[in-house]
């Protein structure tokens, strides 16, 4: 993108310079037609100036003369040379560069200049054009430019001059053109700021434009550093998250292979302290039968703190696996229900069944969803006093069409600040009142995962001192997440 931006920019640079340059050159067309009509009419001012006297005077005169062929011979007349007298005195006090006069068939009959040229010489061929135009009766003129000087100090220069061709008539009845009278007007000075001025104009348009063109290559070049800068950061944190995902999951399948491991004697230590333990055979002494109750109830306790942590594990790690089915939403209530009722009536808590007389039917994995209502059941009768109440009820939500659960007890509640706490692993409100019931801390995190890994969602809102209520709601269709 900023590479094709710096082409851009080099691109219109080159038009920017070219129309510039097309613009000067306009411009300068302009002016030099303006200039060149200027000074064409001062010298037509100058050449009527000179007709209307010293032309006037002499042409009756001379109109003779003129009319000679031989040129050689113009000079012998002593009218010419007061005709000469007087032309160069017209002319001397006037600011032309030179001025000559030239005969019908184009031999100088009169100049300003001393020296190089003669009476006689013919027209120079450059000259013919525009002389012929003015034997036509036209005033002709034209812009030289460069023209080779050698002044009185015999230096060479080069000078621009408007040159201008004005018929001069004879006599004014006539009508017929006579003679042409050349005038130089010297504009060096003019051209030379006309010149000055058209590559100052292009030079600074082009210098404005090569600047910002700097300006924008310099702040893209920056600005992709930037962006370099920024996308080599987010590689970085790329990398970062990945090995840290990497380690995360190393760290669940860690956990799951532990969990494994220790299963297996646990099994062993809890059948057979069960098998002692009802074995009519076994010969123990009550307290040793004690002992063997105590070992029986922590083998079962670490089981399943054992399963929850493999759960756990499996769940971060994504290896859960999923057993869909379709289930009678009402009777999976009830038959979790039933595994709490006992520890419900030990805690003289009321369960209050809301249920609805249809039954419906879904798709989920029955076995994770109950271990997901049971951890809810016994985390509402763990949590409230006895005289307490645990209300649950499970609906049919049809506009969304989702099975919508709800687990309410009147219990001890969860203060907001707890919140976030108790929904991550191995989290416990760890206050006075709750330290006295026993626990791992795994029983929410485990739910909520299960049940948005099972595609719902998973909502707690809860008051202290006035209880708990938890709402799960899933899809009645399963979508593989
Ligand atoms: N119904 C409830 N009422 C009040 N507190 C609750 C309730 N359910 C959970 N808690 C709080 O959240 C904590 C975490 O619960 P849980 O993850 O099930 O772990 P455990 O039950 O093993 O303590 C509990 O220790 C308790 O402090
Ligand atoms: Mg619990």
């Amino acid at each position: 993108m900023f590479t094709q931006l710096r082409y851009f920019a080099i691109i219109s640079l080159i038009f920017v310079a070219l129309s510039a340059g097309l613009a000067s050159v306009g411009f300068r067309n302009v002016i030099s037609g303006d200039l060149q009509s200027l000074v064409n009419k001062q010298n037509v001012s100058i050449a009527q100036g000179y007709s209307n006297s010293i032309w006037a005077i002499y042409q009756g005169v001379l109109g003779k003369l003129f009319r000679l062929p031989d040129i050689d011979r113009w000079s012998d007349y002593k009218e010419f040379s007061q005709f000469d007298a007087a032309s160069k005195g017209y002319f001397k006090n006037i600011s032309i560069s030179g001025v000559s006069l030239y005969s019908r068939g184009g031999k100088l009959i009169f100049s300003n200049k001393l020296g190089s040229l003669q009476l006689g010489t013919i027209l120079p061929e450059k000259d013919k054009e525009l002389f012929l135009e003015a034997i036509d009766g036209k005033i002709a003129s034209n812009l030289r430019k460069g023209v080779a000087h050698i002044d009185v100090n015999g230096e060479r220069s080069q000078k621009s001059l408007v040159v201008s061709f004005v018929p001069l008539f004879l006599p004014v009845m006539d009508k017929s053109v006579i003679a042409v009278l050349k005038i130089e007007n010297d504009v060096t000075p003019e051209w030379k700021r006309v010149i000055a001025f058209q590559y100052i104009s292009v030079g600074s348009v082009v210098i404005i434009f090569l600047l910002l063109i700097t300006m924008l290559i310099v702040s893209s070049q920056r600005a992709e550093q930037i962006i370099s800068r920024q996308h080599e950061a987010n590689m970085e944190l790329m990398a970062a998250a990945a090995s840290a995902e990497a380690e995360s999951q190393d760290k669940s399948q860690f956990l799951a292979n532990m969990s494994h491991e220790l299963r297996t004697p646990l099994n062993a230590i809890i059948g057979f302290s069960e098998i002692v333990l009802t074995s009519p055979d076994a010969k123990l002494i009550p307290q040793h039968k004690d002992y063997l109750r105590d070992i029986n109830g922590s083998g079962v306790h670490l089981l399943s703190l054992i399963n929850d942590i493999l759960d756990f594990s499996k769940a971060d790690a994504g290896k859960l696996e999923f057993d869909i089915a379709d289930v009678d939403a009402v009777k999976l209530l009830k038959n979790s229900m039933r595994l709490v009722i006992p520890r419900a009536e030990q805690a003289q808590v009321t369960l209050i069944e809301d249920l609805p007389p249809k039954h419906f039917v879904f798709q989920t994995d029955t076995k994770k969803l109950k271990q997901v209502l049971l951890n809810l059941l016994s985390n509402a009768v763990k949590f409230t006093p006895p005289g307490g109440e645990v209300r649950v009820s499970v609906w049919h939500d049809v506009s969304v069409d989702t099975i919508m659960f709800q687990v309410k007890d009147s219990g001890i509640g969860i203060a907001a600040k707890d919140i976030s706490k108790v929904m991550s692993p191995f989290g416990q409100v760890d206050s006075a009142l709750s330290r006295k019931y026993e626990g791992t801390g795994l029983g929410l995190p485990l739910s909520k995962k299960f049940v948005e890994l099972l595609g719902g969602k998973f909502n707690l809102s809860s008051v202290v001192g006035k209880g708990t209520t938890i709402t799960i709601s899933l899809p009645r269709i399963y979508n593989k997440p």
